[in-house]
């Protein structure tokens, strides 16, 4: 055999083309057809533009937006099923037939297409109900309701579904636990409450990875992890070592339980110094031990600088992340809402993970760029996200030739939707939908020229991408 490695020169041919989305955030009909509401549509409700309950309507244009996903080529298509689309109350004895049609209808359309589902089982919309119940994740019986909720959808969709991912941004929702339900006057009892939500969803993760594992050995399931590129202003070693830390609890965290199965020490020696304990059973270790990922999705927006600052406040839990403020390079560009345009910053990330876990493939499951926009004449010029795309799309080949094994690019979003917190203006599709903040109009599709743009890419499997047209 030879010493040297093979070089990879471009993306394989069955690389998986992509794009991404989540159900509340275009579906809408959040209380239609028997679905129960969840957490992100309760959280909605306080808000005057991020109302759930139309988004931008997929959930009644489902056969219009597959059509344009296979105009542009889609190799695949990352989403997520609704919970209470299924189970209305997140643990019902019988599942919603209508809700489950509905993703019966749409994996259908997606295969007839020639485009592989990958499947977000839990994607920021928790049932209300089991808030309601037992205070959701903080509570192990959500472990029981999550495991029996992704069998059924194991049970139901397994024949046709090879790709899964288990919880969407696991530790954006421990740092901000209002998305999961949690609520506490006292920041100490929310912090705990907050981690043994964290233990209960590796917990409950570890024993789906099993789960898959023996009911669908020819499937690949992996979390979907948050992970922004983080860089020190500051050229000291104390700051390099904040940087780690932030890089370690925000992100590898996530990566170094479903890899390894266990509970790294940077972790646990934080959890000990704030005297908090985890809610651990001896019979969990058994599903720790074998329940790890074969795959490992990253959602990936930008580099961010960060600055040490003791008086900086966030509203983030974990502890690290207080003590940063972020700087904005001038050299960059930003997006309104401060996110950088950095795609030499994803060649890093991609080769820093894979440096971790050599052995494992990954997927890209979220990277975009967000607008304002406007029609012109019936046309989007989305320049700035045809720019985006080609130099991120062209480091992803850079990180492919770098010997990192990146097997998807589903790039956020296949059309625009409602953002977590800025509503429908802030845009990221490569379709535009004709709706504002406050007004529906008509829902009416508009392909943008990233759609046309994106297209010729994966026609030419990327052969087409230029040298990057930023300069970096
Ligand atoms: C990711 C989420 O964190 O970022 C998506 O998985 C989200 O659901 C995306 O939409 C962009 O963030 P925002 O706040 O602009 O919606």
């Amino acid at each position: 055999m030879s010493v040297l490695n093979r070089l990879n020169e471009d993306f394989p041919d069955n690389f998986l083309w992509g794009a991404s989305t989540s159900a509340f955030q275009v579906e809408g009909a959040s209380a239609e057809d028997g679905k129960g509401l969840s957490v992100a549509d309760i959280r909605s409700m306080d808000s005057e533009f991020l109302d759930t309950s139309v988004s931008v309507d997929h959930y009644h244009h489902v056969e219009e937006d597959v059509a344009l996903m296979k105009e542009l080529g889609l190799k695949s298509y990352r989403f997520s099923i609704s919970w209470t689309r299924i189970f209305p109350n997140g643990n019902d004895q019988q599942p919603n037939a209508k809700g489950l049609a509905f993703y019966h209808r749409l994996i259908t359309l997606l295969k007839k297409s020639g485009i592989e589902p990958i499947v977000t089982i839990f994607h920021f919309d928790l049932p209300q109900a089991l808030v309601e119940q037992y205070n959701g994740w903080a509570d192990r019986r959500c472990v029981d309701d999550y495991v029996r909720y992704a069998k059924f959808l194991f049970d139901e969709f397994g024949n046709v579904v090879n790709y899964w991912l288990t919880i969407n941004e696991h530790s954006l929702l421990v740092n901000v636990p209002s998305m999961i339900g949690l609520k506490d006057d006292d920041p100490k009892k929310l912090r705990e409450l907050a981690e043994h939500a964290n233990y209960h969803m590796f917990l409950a993760q570890a024993k789906v990875f099993n789960l898959c594992h023996e009911l669908l050995p020819a499937a690949m399931i992996g979390p979907a992890v948050s992970y922004m590129t983080n860089l020190s202003y500051d050229h000291k070693s104390s700051d390099a070592l904040l940087g780690k830390s932030l890089e370690d609890m925000v992100s590898f965290i996530t990566m170094d339980v479903a890899v390894r199965g266990e509970f790294p020490t940077y972790y646990t020696r934080k959890l000990v110094e704030d005297g908090i304990s985890l809610p651990i059973q001896p019979e969990d270790e058994k599903d720790f031990e074998t329940g790890r990922a074969d795959f490992l999705g990253l959602n990936w927006y930008c580099t961010s600088i960060f600055r040490h600052n003791k008086q900086a406040s966030s509203k983030m839990l974990a502890g690290v992340v207080d003590q940063i403020e972020r700087y904005e390079d001038p050299a960059l560009q930003h997006t309104e809402w401060g996110f950088s345009f950095d795609p030499l910053g994803m060649r890093y990330a991609l080769q820093r993970v894979h440096d971790r876990f050599p052995h494992l493939p990954l997927m890209i499951t979220e990277c975009g760029w967000s607008e304002k926009e406007q029609l012109e004449d019936g046309r989007i010029h989305d320049s700035t996200r045809v720019r985006f795309l080609n130099d991120h799309i062209y480091q992803i080949r850079e990180a492919i030739r770098d010997g990192v094994n990146v097997i998807s690019f589903n790039p956020w979003s296949f059309i625009d939707l409602l953002s977590v917190n800025d509503g429908i203006d802030k845009r990221y599709g490569l379709v535009y939908v004709d709706r504002d903040n406050f007004s529906e109009k008509e829902l009416k599709r508009y392909k943008k020229d990233s759609f046309y743009f994106y297209q010729s890419v994966i026609q030419h499997n990327g052969r087409n991408i230029e040298k990057e047209r930023t300069g970096n």
